[in-house]
């Protein structure tokens, strides 16, 4: 007899594609949308091969098709998408663009024709350039301006939308952009990263608090990148190195939201962390304000090393053992029931999660049939539902996934040049072309359960 425990998945369970604005819908220019330090970060050569996503896949325009074939053809009952701040504050904070609002509106609309759930993430990297001029993340009024905007989504499109994200993965926005000049607006200063970080946490805060003002039955949340981190070795200096990467990339987060605090081993490289000017007080206490869920996304499992040689963190990242992807990064798709655990195991949090991303590049082609054959991401999305599905067996109450991605991207640096797309899309025609994945992903959708093994 078949141990079905082992492969489906609870009743009502959101299977789900995720997406982000900057990265599909193109149309950069379209019905008042202001530039964003992504538009500026590209013009100034961050992003692989100068790619640009002034078109990107052109889903400002093709979003009814795109989401009819992800509810029609794969069976998806959840998306993912964020709105873009550019789009409805053009310049960051004041006079809002009805415009910008009518779209998202629109779209939702159809969402719930469709009977597609959707979770509106309100910053995935977009900040408006005018802030930015202004000193961006790095200047303590854009927090406000986050929240202000978050206000006016909210107004508009929380009769239908009950499931808000405020941030996506702030380690990126703050780690990426200010310490690492990888992601816009390119600073490498990691003293900065810090101070980025806090105040992306108080945007967080005080848009939890003026998104609840707006609309007392949404739901609010934030999306956390959360790695799987161990030391290269037992020696003393490599545990210690370890702890300081688990600091920076998973507990400041966990930490200051779950339990109103920034850990101790990290101050010593981020003293802004402890500075009584940047982390005023009542911060952490908005910070930590309770939550109605968590967003988890998982993408790699690495070995720390401790290395006197590199400046400030003392430390380098190597991947697991085993394969890895065009980054570099180990591809170890069950590590993910390890992040899920987490929040409950460490700090006992009885949240309700979503794995909001969880995904992988693949060298994708159309084959000779016009068929894309990716086996290798259908066996990525199999050993982490797997997993996930182990995570629910050990209480994490998982409430849905979203795989990343629903269609082929603008991937930030890396451009048009990685595709993590269940659905192919060719970007000089804009046809889209299922994935075998996406394919496999709809009978589990439909079953509500993994294929027995
Ligand atoms: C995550 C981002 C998402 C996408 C994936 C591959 O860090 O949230 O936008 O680029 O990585």
């Amino acid at each position: 007899m078949t141990d079905t425990s082992q492969t489906a998945f609870p009743e009502g369970f959101l299977w789900g594609a995720a997406t982000a604005a900057y990265q599909i819908e193109g149309a950069t220019r379209a019905d008042g949308r202001g530039e964003s330090i992504w538009d500026v970060f590209v013009r100034q050569g961050g992003s692989h091969n100068g790619d640009r996503a002034d078109i990107a896949a052109d889903f400002y325009n093709r979003y009814p098709d795109d989401l009819r074939m992800m509810r029609h053809d794969y069976g998806l009952t959840g998306l993912r998408f964020s709105v873009a701040w550019p789009r409805i504050v053009p310049a960051g904070a004041g006079a809002v663009n009805a415009a910008g609002l009518d779209h998202y509106d629109r779209m939702v609309d159809l969402m719930m024709e469709l009977g597609i759930t959707p979770l509106c993430t309100l910053y995935h990297w977009d900040l408006p350039q005018t802030l930015q001029e202004r000193g961006g993340w790095l200047n303590r009024d854009t927090s406000q301006h986050f929240a202000d905007y978050a206000a006016v989504v909210t107004d508009r499109l929380g009769d239908r939308v009950k499931r808000f994200v405020t941030l996506n993965e702030p380690w990126s926005a703050a780690f990426m952009g200010h310490a690492q000049g990888l992601h816009a607006p390119g600073l490498r200063d990691y003293g900065k990263a810090g101070i980025a970080a806090h105040h992306l946490l108080l945007g967080h805060g005080l848009a939890l608090e003026a998104i609840r003002a707006q609309a007392s039955d949404v739901t609010v949340g934030v999306t956390l990148w959360l790695n799987s981190i161990k030391p290269f070795s037992n020696s003393a200096e490599d545990l210690d190195a370890a702890s300081l990467a688990d600091a920076e990339s998973n507990r400041i987060w966990l930490d200051s939201l779950l339990a109103g605090r920034y850990p101790e081993r990290l101050v010593q490289t981020l003293p802004c962390l402890a500075d009584p000017t940047i982390i005023q007080p009542g911060d952490l206490e908005l910070i930590s304000r309770p939550l109605d869920f968590l967003g988890l996304n998982y993408y790699v499992r690495e070995l720390v090393k401790a290395d006197r040689g590199v400046p400030v963190t003392g430390y380098r990242r190597l991947p697991a053992p085993g394969p890895t992807n065009y980054r570099g990064d180990s591809l170890s798709p069950e590590g993910i029931e390890e992040i899920l655990v987490r929040p409950l195991v460490d700090y006992g949090c009885t949240l309700p999660v979503y794995c909001t991303e969880v995904g992988n590049a693949f060298n994708d082609y159309v084959d000779p049939t016009g068929r894309v054959r990716d086996g290798g991401r259908i066996a990525y999305f199999d050993a982490a539902l797997r997993a996930v599905r182990r995570a629910l067996d050990r209480g994490v109450d998982i409430r849905g996934v979203f795989v990343w991605t629903l269609l082929d991207d603008f991937e930030w640096d890396a451009g048009f040049s990685a595709r993590y797309g269940i659905t192919y899309v060719d970007y000089g025609s804009q046809k889209r072309i299922p994935k075998d994945s996406a394919l496999w992903l709809r009978d589990v959708a439909r079953r509500n359960a993994l294929p027995t093994l």
